[in-house]
């Protein structure tokens, strides 16, 4: 019995590292190396090569090694086996400080003051709004969502959620579905975007949505922080919203095309803020735990853990 770490883009010795750390007794292989495909019980994947998985008969689990699953889903050849996502706090935490620091950015106005700060210009301002006067929506709200959302209250914003089924927050405002769509767009002066990649959400960040956001908040004019997925995302419309005025700002940490490519509008815009996917980065020293105890608990007879559904793809 083994295990396969099948990962690209990420260092593949730290997994094979902490695993074998974790689990002394159970040999662990990487796609680059021969092994025994027979004998491979469980995957480990981030980003695999589409196909690489087929052909694995005693396959018992595949699991994520990031929260999102859409990279498994993408592959075609992809073996009937459970999957497992990851719910780690390390890295929920992660994504709330990047969701918060940016909402802070957009409260406190830091681009104008680097702006300012270039051009030695002591532009004082005396009309800051509160936290409370800015409304932010947050689009997803599951484990990240979710988290985001209360952090973002305890600093003093203005929050709603929007998500697929119909939910109950306490002190949140929520809302679900189309039917919701507008009414949360309409009161969202800055959408954080926390969905997963699936084919209902592909493309939905697009010209149409983000016209639907306030045009009457503090900030004077709406912000999107999309930290979901790029294929989320349609860059040509963002980069038409900024430049028509429609938004004011866009902070993005996933793409269409990752890396970014060279030639995108996007790493010069000035009213874009890029970073490269790391948000909330699975660290070994979290993730292989987690999975690592699933895997024990499996062969213990339990049950696997954080399974996702197929048939809605996250
Ligand atoms: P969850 O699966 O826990 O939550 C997903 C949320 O999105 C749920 O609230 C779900 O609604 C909602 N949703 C899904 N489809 C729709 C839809 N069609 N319409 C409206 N709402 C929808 O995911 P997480 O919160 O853990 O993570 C969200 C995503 O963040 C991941 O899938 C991944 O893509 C991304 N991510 C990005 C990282 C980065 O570094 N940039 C790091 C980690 C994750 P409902 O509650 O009704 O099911
Ligand atoms: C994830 C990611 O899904 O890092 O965890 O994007």
């Amino acid at each position: 019995m083994s295990l396969l770490l099948a990962i690209t883009g990420w260092h593949v010795e730290s997994w094979r590292e902490r695993f074998s750390a974790l689990l002394p007794d159970l040999p662990i292989v990487t796609l680059g190396e021969p092994f025994d495909r027979r004998a491979v019980h469980y995957v480990a994947s981030w980003k695999h090569p589409e196909g690489s998985l087929a052909g694995l008969p005693n396959l018992a689990a595949i699991f994520s090694l990031g929260a999102g699953v859409d990279h498994l889903f993408s592959d075609s050849r992809l073996p009937q086996a459970p999957i497992a996502r990851v719910i780690d706090p390390d890295l929920t935490t992660r994504m709330s400080e990047y969701v918060v620091m940016h909402c802070l950015m957009q409260l406190r106005q830091q681009r104008r003051y680097e702006r300012q700060q270039r051009e030695r210009s002591w532009d004082d301002d005396r009309h800051q709004p509160a936290a409370r006067e800015v409304r932010v929506g947050v689009m997803g709200l599951g484990e990240l969502g979710q988290d985001a959302a209360r952090k973002l209250q305890v600093i003093g914003f203005d929050v709603a959620g929007w998500s697929r089924s119909p939910k109950t927050i306490e002190g949140l405002a929520t809302f679900s579905g189309e039917d919701g769509l507008t009414a949360f767009l309409a009161r969202t002066d800055i959408l954080v975007v926390l969905l997963p990649h699936t084919p209902e959400t592909e493309g939905i960040l697009n010209r149409p949505l983000l016209a639907r956001l306030a045009r009457d908040g503090r900030l004077g004019g709406p912000a999107l922080i999309n930290a979901g997925r790029g294929k989320l995302q349609v860059e040509t419309d963002i980069l038409a919203a900024l430049d028509a005025g429609e938004l004011r700002e866009a902070v993005l940490d996933v793409f269409q095309t990752e890396p970014l490519p060279q030639d995108s509008r996007l790493w010069t815009h000035p009213a874009v803020t890029v970073t490269p996917h790391n948000s909330a980065m699975s660290a070994p020293e979290t993730v292989a735990d987690q999975i690592a105890a699933q895997i024990r608990r499996l062969e213990a007879g339990g049950e696997l853990q954080n399974v996702v559904d197929p048939t809605r793809g996250y």
